[in-house]
């Protein structure tokens, strides 16, 4: 057992008290260097462990601590090789992805449960509170061409719905291109970035980052997105061990559809998730013409929204915001 791993096994024993560093070091015949150490690591892999002076250490056991060992154990189980790096607190895991594109050309999958400097598509924030969230960033280096690789993000849409649905059985909508609503309220958004090669234009990597709002922030949302966002848990934490449980199901639904021969195959479930084909729509930004109304006929191979305007021409939208017109 490693010095980690005997200092949570002592602190989940003695959880219900406060014990000092200097009676685990020598229980554990271990350093108090050491046992720092090993909190300060457990505490990186999300474990909340308060420290107090003069009274020493104490695990506080919530129902849902995010853990690299407890996604890591998941993906293990269903066989799924990919490197994870989980954080208790990240700047972006978008720009922590990209950080690890400059060093290494393998996969990998940062998650956090807190972001500083979250951000949202067309230059917002993305709102990501500690412990009320599940921040995911995959670094991807897909064998495709840009245009097929732009259909990734979503992909990721349908493995979140997937995850989701298979996790609690509660019925996710996708609303074009790639945010995910419950109930008429948005409860995750999708960030793809990417970077080309400047010798022939070809994708070097792309990182798709995922964030789903799993509880309510303590204080509510903020003004701006109040009316218009929601959680996937309304009801607080009942579930155990859900953030793992969840991510690991992202991993495994996106790396399933990643895997597929076809690169299409997900289009069914994008559209039978879509709460925009029928619907009237205000056509917000994106197309050739932007502004203007009207009714999604459907999506396309390419994913591209099929919208009829007003004046009967019929326009795929490759990206954009619509937004529906409720009569
Ligand atoms: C949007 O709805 O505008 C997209 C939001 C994307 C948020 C995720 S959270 C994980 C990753 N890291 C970021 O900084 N952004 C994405």
């Amino acid at each position: 057992m490693t010095t980690k791993e005997k200092v949570f096994k002592y602190l989940e024993e003695h959880n219900r008290n406060f014990t000092s560093g200097q009676d685990m070091a020598d229980d554990l015949y271990v350093t108090r260097a050491g046992i720092w150490k090993a909190v300060n690591t457990l505490r990186k892999e999300g474990y909340n462990i308060e420290a107090v002076t003069n009274k020493g250490y104490r695990l506080v056991l919530e129902k849902d601590v995010l853990s690299q060992k407890g996604i890591d154990e998941l993906l293990h189980k269903e066989k799924i090789d990919i490197k994870t790096v989980v954080f208790d607190e990240a700047t972006s895991t978008n720009d922590i992805a990209k950080e690890y594109a400059g060093n290494s050309s393998d996969d990998v999958v940062i998650i956090a449960n807190h972001q500083t400097k979250g951000r949202g598509r067309r230059g917002r924030n993305f709102y990501s509170p500690k412990g009320c969230g599940l921040y995911i960033s995959f670094l991807l280096h897909p064998k495709m061409s840009i245009e097929k690789a732009t259909q990734v993000t979503c992909m990721a849409a349908v493995a979140v719905c997937k995850a989701i649905e298979k996790l609690t059985g509660k019925d996710v909508k996708i609303k074009w291109v790639n945010d995910i609503f419950l109930d008429g309220k948005k409860i995750c958004g999708i960030l793809t970035e990417g970077a080309t090669s400047l010798e022939d234009g070809s994708l070097s990597y792309m990182v798709v980052g995922i964030g789903i709002n799993l509880y309510l922030p303590k204080d509510g949302f903020p003004d701006d997105i109040k009316n218009t966002a929601g959680v996937l848990f309304p009801e607080g934490e009942l579930e155990e061990n859900m953030k793992n449980r969840l991510s690991a199901g992202v991993i495994r639904e996106l790396t399933n559809l990643l895997g597929s021969g076809d690169v299409n195959d997900y289009l069914e479930d994008y559209r039978s998730r879509s709460m925009l084909i029928g619907n009237y729509v205000k056509i917000l930004n994106g197309g050739t013409v932007s502004g203007g109304y009207g009714k999604v006929e459907g999506i396309d191979d390419e994913c591209h929204l099929i919208v009829r305007r007003d004046n009967g021409e019929v326009e795929a939208l490759s990206s954009g915001e619509v937004s529906v017109v409720k009569y």
